[in-house]
């Protein structure tokens, strides 16, 4: 295996684990973030995200010397033979996606490429960040036009789109064991090059402590950049679809007594549709899949193409997220007064990200309402208090419930998947409603436990 010089443009969710699982892997791996605290806590071992796994791969990387961190982006552009862009696309005001991040970072290794001089190869420019089709195009006009301005337009590069499919809460096993590699490029040797770098990946080559293997081989997709680009948002608006079918169904279930959950089981067993994201409740949300669905629709509509699938999808996510508060009224009639206890804060179990997560929307709701918001999570409670000042934190579930009227499961961790209905309902206040927002519990231990048990399409 060849060993690359490799930079990761952003140290966070993405860029972070990238770096360290290509470290691991055996590459000598720079990341750069242009947060120099985010750089000087990294340095000193200090992780800016929680992920799974992640922190032990960071200090590995670290004392292997294989991996370190740095602001300077031109320096690391300078020596390095891949540049992997894996800065963050929010959206803007409009929807489509704020390119600005990956704009400054490609003017910079223009600029960078420009006062090198003359390089052995053409550096590859890996864009992992999730952008419009034709961002490739964008990113290697601005490469150049960076180095125009420092004065030498005639430099070799190469853009290749490499999107990311990574999951918060399990990101560094897909990023070591993922479904699929897919890289976009118009130079045959560019892919070539991105083969061999991540071909312990590919071949599942690298040491890993576990047996069985989860993966035999990984499968390499190569196409040109807009496929390649279009694949990341085709996969994330299905997946958010997916979701929005199923809590379709678990809405006309209610309405004539069917159960959801057994109704995703028995369509799940069809090989077509798969059992995964079959989950009915409050929806999706986090920093991808509003987003990036988001970014589809509005790069639809620049060619005057109505997705009206997508928009109904995003129609039935926001209804979900109305439902909870339906629900709630419907049980306690009026919210003013009342204390309701969230359970799960961010927008999944298993990582700290808020970004877009349904709590903070349904707490600044029941407040408006007249209700007092309390929101436990493992994780992120400080944070969604700091984010949502109407929102008191609790550190325990059972001290998020203590004269609770009613609790809504908003994030199934692990913590809140076990809860003791009978402990929980002898802490709360009449009626003691409990809406399940995920499904995650069981209805009839709930109510032996003396709840008033509230799911979503389950009858
Ligand atoms: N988070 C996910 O689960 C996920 C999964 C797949 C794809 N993506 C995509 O990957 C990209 C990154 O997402 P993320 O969640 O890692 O974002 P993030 O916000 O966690 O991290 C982005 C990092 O980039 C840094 N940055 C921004 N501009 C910079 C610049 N000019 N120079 C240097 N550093 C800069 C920021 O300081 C931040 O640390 C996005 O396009 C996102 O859509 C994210």
């Amino acid at each position: 295996m060849r060993e690359f010089d490799v930079a990761v443009v952003g140290s966070g969710y993405v860029g972070l684990v990238t770096g360290a699982c290509l470290a691991y892997i055996g590459h000598r791996v720079t990341c750069v973030d242009k947060n120099e605290r985010r750089v000087a806590d990294l340095q000193r071992g200090k992780m800016p995200i929680y992920e799974p796994g992640l922190e032990e791969m960071v200090a590995r990387g670290r004392s292997a010397g294989q991996l370190r961190f740095t602001a300077d982006l031109p320096g690391c552009a300078r020596e390095a033979e891949v540049v992997f862009i894996a800065v963050d696309t929010p959206p803007g005001e409009d929807g489509s996606a704020d390119l600005s991040n990956v704009a400054a970072v490609a003017r910079s290794i223009g600029r960078a490429l420009s006062e090198a001089g003359e390089r052995e190869r053409p550096l590859i420019v890996v864009n992992k960040s999730t952008v419009p089709v034709g961002s490739g195009d964008y990113v290697s006009m601005l490469v150049r036009e960076g180095a125009e301005e420092a004065g030498n337009g005639s430099v070799d590069f190469r853009v290749v789109s490499n999107p990311e499919f990574l999951r918060e809460g399990s990101a560094v096993y897909d990023s070591l064991f993922p479904d699929r590699i897919v890289l976009g490029a118009e130079s045959r040797e560019a892919l070539d090059t991105m083969r061999e770098l991540y071909e312990p990946i590919i071949e599942q080559s690298f040491p890993a402590e576990m047996d069985p293997r989860p993966k035999a081989a990984v499968p390499f997709v190569t196409t040109d950049l807009a496929s390649a680009e279009m694949i990341k948002y085709a996969a994330n608006a299905f997946l958010a679809t997916k979701i929005s079918f199923i809590n379709e169904i678990a809405n006309i279930c209610e309405l004539v007594g069917a159960d959801v959950s057994s109704v995703a089981y028995g369509i799940g067993l069809d090989g077509r549709i798969g059992p995964r994201f079959l989950s009915a409740g409050i929806g999706w949300g986090g920093s991808c899949f509003p987003k990036d669905v988001s970014a589809l629709r509005s790069i639809a509509r620049e060619y005057d193409y109505e997705p009206l699938l997508l928009d109904a999808a995003v129609c039935v996510n926001e209804r979900q997220r109305k439902q909870v508060i339906s629900k709630l009224q419907r049980e306690l009639h009026t919210l003013k007064g009342k204390r309701v206890a969230l359970l799960g804060l961010t927008f999944k179990p298993n990582t700290d990200d808020l970004r877009e997560a349904p709590s903070l929307e349904i707490a600044r709701t029941l407040s408006s309402l007249g209700a007092r918001v309390v929101g436990y999570d493992p994780v992120a409670a400080k944070e969604a208090a700091r984010l949502q000042p109407e929102l008191k934190a609790a550190f325990d579930p059972y001290e998020a419930l203590r004269g609770a009227h009613a609790a809504v499961v908003v994030t199934e961790w692990e913590e809140v998947r076990s809860l003791d209905p009978a402990r929980a309902a002898s802490l709360m206040e009449e009626p003691r409603v409990l809406v399940d927002g995920r499904n995650a519990l069981d209805p009839e231990r709930c109510r032996r436990g003396g709840l008033l048990y509230r799911g979503f399409g389950r009858a």
